[in-house]
């Protein structure tokens, strides 16, 4: 009878993942598991440059959080500079530390992520080629007055022929309270539209990380914001002054889900959960 000798570090213990509720760090998840940066500024970029002829230069990024997509901005082009609102502190901290310090120095010079709330962007959030508000961040605003006025104070930072980029979700589903598990590597974030009042729209949802040795982080992220539709979305555009927006719709994939791919439409079609990009010429 042969005997198979395993290595040695084949027989000693596993090793401890470093995702677990105790160790993970709450930010590193959100960036692993929600926004996909590199497409988000492909999106950005390419239907920039298709609809003046010429790549941007400025962007600002609105509710910047940790400023993950203005890194991925400045790291396109050495031409390429951006600044990041937010009025959360400590997230910025989080940000500058783990996602701007580490850049190469003629990099980081190109970038900078500025404490302010998003009304009042000051005269160093102006003059800007893009705005971005991403992550259905504006839907904080939960009046048609506030929102407007977001929308006109962001047309009045744009330079001529500037264009503010904003994402959308929508279909039956947004309107359910309900939870959606979706496994990231060695983690399942958890997505749950903890609570809807459907007389106004105003809603709650929470981000939840599992780990594989049994631990939870709950309620890691917080969101209070209000549940917009695409016509009232682009009815305060237009009457904040967008020349016009359009609607750039996610196609399908062959299962159920999306396929990474925005295109232009006049018109959208009834689907449980659909995501769009809207593109508001200044
Ligand atoms: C959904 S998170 C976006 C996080 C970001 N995308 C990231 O990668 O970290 C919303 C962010 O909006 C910020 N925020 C909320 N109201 C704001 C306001 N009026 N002005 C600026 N930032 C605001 C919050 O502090 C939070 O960081």
């Amino acid at each position: 009878m042969t005997t198979i000798t395993l290595p040695r570090k084949a027989r000693s213990k596993p090793r401890r993942s470093k995702y677990t509720a105790a160790t993970a760090d709450r930010h590193v998840l959100y960036q692993m598991a929600v926004q996909n940066v590199e497409a988000e500024i492909d999106f950005v970029d390419e239907t920039y440059k298709i609809l003046r002829g010429r790549h941007a230069l400025k962007l600002r990024e609105d509710f910047c959080g940790t400023g993950h997509t203005s890194r991925e901005w400045v790291g396109r082009r050495r031409t390429n500079t951006a600044i990041g609102l937010d009025i959360d502190r400590a997230t910025l901290d989080w940000g500058l530390e783990h996602n701007i310090d580490p850049l190469p120095p003629a990099t980081r010079s190109r970038v900078r992520l500025v404490n302010r709330d998003v009304l009042h962007p000051g005269r160093s959030g102006s003059r800007m080629d893009i705005v971005l508000a991403m992550n259905f961040s504006y839907w904080i605003f939960k009046t048609r007055e506030t929102l407007r006025e977001y929308f006109k104070s962001v047309r009045r930072s744009l330079v001529p022929g500037g264009i503010f980029f904003l994402d959308f979700y929508g279909g039956s589903e947004a309107y359910e309270v309900q939870r959606e598990d979706r496994k990231v590597g060695p983690f399942t974030y958890v997505w749950d539209q903890n609570w809807l009042d459907p007389l106004t729209n105003h809603m709650r949802c929470y981000i939840h990380f599992k780990f594989k040795d049994g631990s939870r982080m709950d309620r890691a992220f917080c969101y209070e914001w209000r549940l917009w539709s695409m016509p009232e979305i682009r009815e305060l555009l237009a009457e904040a002054g967008f020349s016009n927006s359009t609607v750039y719709l996610e196609g399908d994939d062959d299962d159920e889900g999306g396929d990474g791919d925005f295109q232009p439409v006049e018109e959208g079609e009834v689907c449980a959960a659909w995501l769009a990009y809207i593109v508001a010429e200044r």
